[in-house]
């Protein structure tokens, strides 16, 4: 088999894992003093994008030519609209979906006591305006991401599948993120407690990612509970590395799980290009770090109001994993890809924020 139980690090799979995890090591040290710049056109202008700008997909950036969805309108409460979240670990997406059905008034959803789910069916023919873990569930596999909901068709399929027909909808794409060292600490402390996501799918190219494309990091039967930070960071096939950058781009692009076998640079930038065409294109992400501003601009896109702060309900408990200097280097450093991301995501979050106020100025 090959799964790599890091718990026994005996024998020859130990052997063949730990001069894998030096070559990566080596690689990712290399990669770090040569700092190959990622820079890649971020379609803005000087002046600033107008809101076609923010919204459509412009071609000279990217290197593939269709865009996901356009947003020429505004979100329609009572048409085929609907908002798809998402949900990337750690980043504050649980906090935003139980404002999206407990807080938000403009379309409320129908919750009851003791019930995780709520029902965000139209009024009219009861079919939901809202993908999300507590209206529709997980029902594109636990955390499924831009790949699975979207290159996969599985969001289309499932809506199609409870509407009884097939339909044209128009999809809102929605995500949060989050500082990739924050977030990767974050993740690994929920794993030392015991979560593992091991029932997520990775569907990628129609089918399930299996245990030799995606071979995991432990033994499924005992879990990852109580690792260590050491272990946490040595295992090569470790989803927490880049995980928003992956989860947002279009995996069959790079051969899917490839790039966890065989680092290249070349794949790391194409997957970088996709992520950031695919964030381009949706018509909403927060940030955690900016809670109240990603208020604003999901209140503002989609004209609903939340009765409540999310910046004051989200706040992550105490971190008191305490690192040294060249931990924390370690981990920036194999998180480089969500660290561009993340810069570049904050570009454009403070872009599509100040225009959203210049408009709302002028609207007096
Ligand atoms: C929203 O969709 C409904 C039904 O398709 C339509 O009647 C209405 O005019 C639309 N509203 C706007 C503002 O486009
Ligand atoms: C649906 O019906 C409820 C109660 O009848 C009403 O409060 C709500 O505003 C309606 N929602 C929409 C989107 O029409
Ligand atoms: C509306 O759909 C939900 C599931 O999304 C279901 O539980 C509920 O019974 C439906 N209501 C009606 C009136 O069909
Ligand atoms: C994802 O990439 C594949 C392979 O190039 C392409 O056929 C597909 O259209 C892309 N899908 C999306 C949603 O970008
Ligand atoms: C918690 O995290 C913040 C930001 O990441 C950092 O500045 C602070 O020193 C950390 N606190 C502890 C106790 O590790």
């Amino acid at each position: 088999m090959g799964m790599c139980f890091l718990r026994g690090w005996k024998g020859v799979l130990g052997r063949k894992l730990f001069v894998f995890a030096t070559i990566l090591f080596a690689a990712s040290i290399v990669y770090f003093y040569i700092d190959i710049p990622l820079k890649l056109n971020t379609g803005v202008t000087e002046e600033g994008p107008t809101y076609n700008d923010i919204y459509t997909y412009d071609e000279t950036t990217t290197i593939e030519n269709k865009p996901v969805q356009r947003f020429d309108k505004p979100f329609n409460k009572s048409s085929n609209d609907v908002i798809v979240f998402v949900h990337i670990q750690k980043t504050a997406g649980t906090t935003f979906e139980k404002f999206l059905v407990r807080y938000q008034q403009s379309l409320p959803c129908k919750c009851q006591a003791h019930k995780k789910r709520c029902n965000c069916g139209r009024n009219a023919s009861n079919e939901t305006w809202l993908f999300s873990r507590y209206s529709t569930g997980w029902v594109c596999g636990l955390h499924a991401d831009f790949t699975e909901l979207v290159v996969n068709s599985c969001v289309e399929r499932v809506l199609d599948k409870q509407a009884g027909h097939k339909k044209k909808r128009n999809y809102f794409y929605t995500t949060f993120l989050r500082n990739p060292t924050d977030r990767f600490i974050s993740e690994f402390r929920h794993v030392q407690r015991g979560a593992t996501w091991i029932s997520s799918k990775h569907v990628c190219d129609g089918r399930p990612a299996s245990v030799n494309d995606l071979p995991t990091c432990f033994d499924p039967r005992i879990g990852w509970e109580g690792v260590s930070l050491e272990e946490f960071i040595s295992c090569p096939y470790n989803l927490a590395f880049n995980r928003q950058t992956r989860m947002l781009s279009n995996l069959s692009l790079v051969g899917c799980y490839e790039h966890l076998r065989k680092p290249s640079y070349e794949q790391d930038k194409i997957m970088m290009d996709s992520a950031k065409m695919n964030l381009r294109n949706m018509a909403f992400f927060g940030i955690k770090e900016r809670m109240d501003d990603s208020q604003f601009y999901f209140e503002n896109t989609f004209d609903m109001k939340f009765s409540r702060k999310m910046s004051v309900w989200g706040k992550s408990k105490s971190n008191d994993t305490v690192l040294t200097e060249s931990q924390l280097a370690y981990i920036q450093n194999v998180n480089k890809l969500d660290w561009e991301l993340y810069e570049y995501a904050v570009k454009l979050f403070d872009e599509r924020v100040s225009l959203l106020r210049q408009k709302q100025r002028m609207r007096g």
